[in-house]
């Protein structure tokens, strides 16, 4: 069954997020057209993920074998996110731009999904390349929004844009090579002129578009 995960990771509710504007559009569209599909929903912008801490880094790099009750108890979050990743084909990421970079919302996902001996393996018999992913042949779709201007390849800003950067560097934990990242984001949400509005339109039709190109090149596959 073809499977989406769907992240929103906006700190405002649905009326007030483009973001969760945009994932609603992408997970329609899909569902219209690939309704068999499943789609799996985290909410890391109305329900945060917990920070790692000390604890959560000594039980993930504790072997299986030697686990003790509580690092398996301080895991289980890390676990269950993980699960969704593995089930899923395509994960669609509502991320907006905070600070020029990625919500601490999302980072605490990516924080609990990047897992040494379920997302990654590490050894450095491949010397100066020692990390290599487990997961792979997903799709990522990052859906966002943008208060300025100017930050896709070439922009004005482009040197700013820490959070599709961040993205990239980090898909290969969620088992999706580097061609297979798509960007779509609205900008100018805070100058609210008729740029934005443009923007909004442009991102719209762009999100349909791939939503529906994604959804029947999945069914096919699957
Ligand atoms: C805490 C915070 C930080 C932000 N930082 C930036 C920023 O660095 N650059 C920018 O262009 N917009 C920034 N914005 C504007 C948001 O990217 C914009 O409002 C976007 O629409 C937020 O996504 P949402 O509508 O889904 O909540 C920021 C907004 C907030 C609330």
């Amino acid at each position: 069954m073809p499977t989406l995960l769907r992240i929103d990771a906006s700190a405002q509710l649905e009326e007030r997020s483009l973001t969760r504007h945009l994932t609603g559009i992408f997970t329609g569209t899909f569902l219209a057209n690939a309704p068999k599909s499943l789609v799996i929903t985290r909410d890391v912008g109305l329900n945060p993920i917990p920070a790692i801490d000390q604890e959560f880094i000594q039980a993930a790099f504790t072997p299986l074998e030697e686990r003790e009750a509580w690092m398996n108890e301080r895991l289980a979050l890390s676990d269950e996110l993980i699960e969704e990743v593995e089930a899923a084909d395509i994960l669609v990421m509502g991320a907006p731009m905070y600070n020029y970079g990625i919500p601490t919302a999302l980072k605490g996902w990516i924080d609990q999904v990047a897992r040494i001996g379920k997302t990654f393996s590490f050894d450095l018999a491949r010397g100066d390349t020692p990390i290599e992913p487990i997961l792979s042949g997903k799709r990522l779709v990052v859906l966002s929004a943008r208060g300025e201007f100017g930050f896709g390849q070439g922009g004005v800003r482009a040197h700013l844009n820490a959070l599709d950067l961040g993205l990239a560097a980090c898909a290969h934990y969620f088992g999706v090579a580097p061609g297979h990242v798509e960007t779509i984001a609205i900008e100018y949400q805070e100058f609210k002129d008729d740029r934005h509005r443009a923007s909004v339109v442009t991102a719209e039709a762009r999100t349909r578009d791939l939503a529906t190109q994604l959804a029947i090149t999945v069914a096919q596959a699957v």
